[in-house]
């Protein structure tokens, strides 16, 4: 796959996502992010809804349980049909291969599969207090990274700064699916460490995945077909 702009759609209910989706009608139609807040307030029936409309899904429910739990959850999604999902990687090595278990269909085809390695909103200190982690951040997140490659996965969910080191030491084949994403000229938000679409694809990111620059544009196509000219392959 070439690279990608995957708009974040952080809505609360299924009207509020066509509205928005409906501007993209006789447009390219961007590859979607469906959260926890869209898919608990919806349900399953949100992701076969969209992806009637056309539309390439990356489903963000970020699972973490125990191994035998997370594979039938994710014969369940790969049902659904949708191209990417992930999961957390602090789940082990085991967690990973029973969920690519669960995800591989009979006739061996599967959406992609990517891992979080530390959110984030967890910082050195957090991790060290609350989870007792004591070594430094990059090297978990490289850590974490190389135990999903070693379990078989596609890559991973990382900070634009992360994606450089991770396609160092892990190749560059393995996905880097980055957030944090902002216009030079744009309101970072909440978001501390980010990157413009054009930088993220210097370094490397495989997909960006964007959000409020493009749902809360005054005119939502015009962002997106910036990000889509700033970092997509054409
Ligand atoms: O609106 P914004 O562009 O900040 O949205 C970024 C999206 O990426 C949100 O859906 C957010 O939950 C998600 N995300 C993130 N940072 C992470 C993991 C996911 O911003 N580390």
């Amino acid at each position: 796959m070439g690279k990608d702009v995957i708009v974040a759609c952080d809505f609360s209910s299924a009207e509020a996502v066509y509205s928005f989706l409906d501007k993209f009608e006789g447009e390219r139609k961007p590859f979607v992010k469906i959260g926890m807040e869209l898919f608990y307030a919806e349900g399953p029936d949100i992701v076969r809804q969209i992806k009637r409309r056309g539309h390439r899904i990356f489903l963000d429910l970020k699972l973490h349980d125990i191994p035998n739990t997370v594979k039938k959850a994710m014969e369940v999604l790969s049902a659904l049909d949708v191209d990417i999902c992930n999961l957390h990687a602090a789940g082990t090595m085991a967690m990973m291969e029973a969920a690519l278990e669960g995800l591989t269909r009979p006739d061996g085809t599967r959406p992609l599969l990517i891992a979080v390695t530390q959110l984030t909103s967890t910082d050195q200190h957090s991790m060290e207090r609350d989870l007792l982690i004591r070594e430094p951040m990059d090297q978990v997140v490289l850590h974490y990274a190389s135990n999903a490659k070693k379990a078989g996965l596609d890559g991973v969910v990382c900070s634009p700064r992360e994606a450089q080191v991770v396609h160092e030491c892990l190749g560059r084949s393995f996905l880097t699916v980055t957030p944090g994403i902002r216009f030079a000229d744009g309101d970072n938000g909440d978001q501390k460490r980010v990157m413009t679409p054009a930088e993220a694809k210097k370094i490397g990111s495989d997909y960006i995945v964007v959000g409020r620059p493009i749902t809360g544009a005054a005119d939502p196509v015009a962002a997106y077909e910036r990000c889509v000219a700033e970092f997509a392959d054409a």
